[in-house]
């Protein structure tokens, strides 16, 4: 094992680690620090917590295990006992072949007693207060919490994408963003692209098409699973667990999906959308299982130059599958399906070589814990994450109310989808009516101001 920690054994890193201990005080009150909180233990293991103990947690952990530091999952914290019980036994089992090919399993990177399994709306507090490094992968409408909380507590973070579901929950996210930075967190959020080899290339080379003047971006596709409603769950357990389809647990899937690519548009564009119109509904995903969310979107964005991206994403089976990103400039065209940039005329300008695809899940956390290792501070990825989850966020309010909106007005606007409360047997803010179906946005009657 790589263990690079070449410089932590400094007295100096020492007496900073205490210091940070001591100073874990309100996001208000954070201390400016010049060196973030690295380890907590007597060794060099970086110490790592998770909470959301599913497919994509159980996915990041392993990723981070996989990392080529010294780390170790010590801390689990799940709503549900059953969810964090399967993940337990998914970790220990995980073949590392397939990804490494090497021999063996991550067992002995796996060292989470009975007493640190949290289970419940809490469970995250006590998991993070155990760690170095926090990997967030609940559904999205929690994480404006928990990031507060891990930067509350000083600890480096991963967290998956999206990071809010509505305006308020991005505010909080932006106010806990600033404060990690001046901590000096490395805070990684999943938008994978970002570390993927060819989206790189891309876009060191997007000079090559000249000024963007449009985009588009799609994620068409089948849609994803579905959680039936099971006898004797209360309201806010059957949300929980069927958590795609409320919009203050994941936002739509504009917001769940979409969101990777509509990122990749901000990124070549350096910037954000100023306003979104669009249309949207629900034709044939639209059961009682299914909530309130739309099965299409369609959203043309501004930004500031006036370029225009036209989005669109639609959950239906048996239509046309596409998830990718195409940019067009004064002089040609990136295709991000085709990993090239071409002129006009078709003619290929730069064409990279898929041979050298990464695992781009992989990368992000390689270079996450390869800079915690070494004391670094290189990654600040919480303001994008937030201002792309509100891209989505924006379009969401476009195809919902049919009206045009405008970034600094929906930003500011104080919406908040979430309970007051969060307890097993609260009612969450939108129940069914009396044959089991949620209400949903009208086009034309839906308003936020
Ligand atoms: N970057 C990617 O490509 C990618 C891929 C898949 C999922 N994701 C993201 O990962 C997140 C999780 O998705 P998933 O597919 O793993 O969902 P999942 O339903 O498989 O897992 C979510 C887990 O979080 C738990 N949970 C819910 N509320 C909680 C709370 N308040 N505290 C603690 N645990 C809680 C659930 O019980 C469940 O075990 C989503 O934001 C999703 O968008 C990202």
């Amino acid at each position: 094992m790589n263990n690079d920690a070449s410089n932590f054994f400094n007295p100096a890193r020492r007496e900073f680690l205490r210091q940070g201990t001591l100073l874990t005080g309100g996001l208000i009150a954070a201390p400016l620090l010049s060196k973030a909180n690295y380890f907590s233990g007597a060794d060099d293991t970086i110490k790592i917590a998770m909470v959301g103990c599913g497919g994509r947690g159980t996915g990041a952990v392993t990723q981070a295990l996989l990392s080529k530091q010294n780390v170790k999952l010590v801390a689990m914290a799940d709503a549900f006992r059953d969810n964090l019980d399967t993940c337990f036994k998914e970790l220990n089992s995980v073949d590392i072949a397939e990804s490494t090919g090497g021999r063996g399993n991550l067992k002995g990177k796996i060292d989470v007693p009975e007493e640190h399994k949290f289970t419940g709306f809490d469970a995250y507090k006590q998991a993070i207060a155990l760690a170095d490094v926090v990997i967030l992968a609940t559904p999205p409408g929690f994480r404006p919490i928990h990031f507060e909380e891990a930067v509350n507590q000083g600890k480096h973070i991963f967290m998956e994408k999206p990071v809010a579901t509505d305006p308020a929950g991005i505010q909080r996210v932006l106010a806990a963003a600033a404060i990690a930075k001046q901590k000096k967190l490395n805070v990684v959020v999943g938008l994978q692209r970002r570390y993927q080899n060819s989206y790189r290339e891309l876009f060191k080379r997007k000079d090559m098409i000249g000024d963007i003047t449009s985009a588009q971006a799609w994620w068409d596709n089948d849609g994803v699973w579905v959680r039936p409603r099971k006898y004797n769950q209360t309201e806010m357990e059957y949300q929980m667990r069927n958590w795609y389809y409320f919009n203050w647990l994941c936002g739509d899937h504009i917001n769940e999906q979409h969101i990777h690519n509509l990122d990749v548009i901000n990124w070549f564009k350096e910037g954000y959308p100023v306003s979104a119109q669009g249309l949207g509904g629900r034709q044939v995903r639209k059961g009682k299982d299914h909530g309130e969310i739309f099965d299409h979107h369609f959203v043309e964005f501004t930004y500031a130059d006036g370029s225009i991206l036209n989005s669109q994403c639609r959950h239906i089976p048996g239509t046309m599958s596409r998830v990718d990103e195409l940019l067009i400039g004064t002089k040609g065209k990136i295709k991000a399906g085709d990993a090239n940039i071409t002129d006009h005329k078709g003619k290929v300008l730069y064409q990279f070589d898929k041979k050298t695809e990464n695992n781009a899940y992989q990368t992000e956390h390689d270079e996450l814990f390869a800079a915690i290792a070494k004391g670094d501070y290189k990654f600040a990825d919480a303001e994008r994450g937030a201002f792309s989850t509100m891209t989505s966020i924006l379009g969401r309010m476009a195809t919902y109310t049919g009206q045009m909106i405008e970034w600094d007005k929906a930003i500011n606007c104080g919406l908040d989808l979430h309970p007051k409360v969060y307890d097993w047997n609260v009612l969450p803010p939108l129940v069914p009516d009396a044959d089991g179906h949620y209400p949903i946005a009208i086009p034309g009657v839906t308003k936020y101001f």
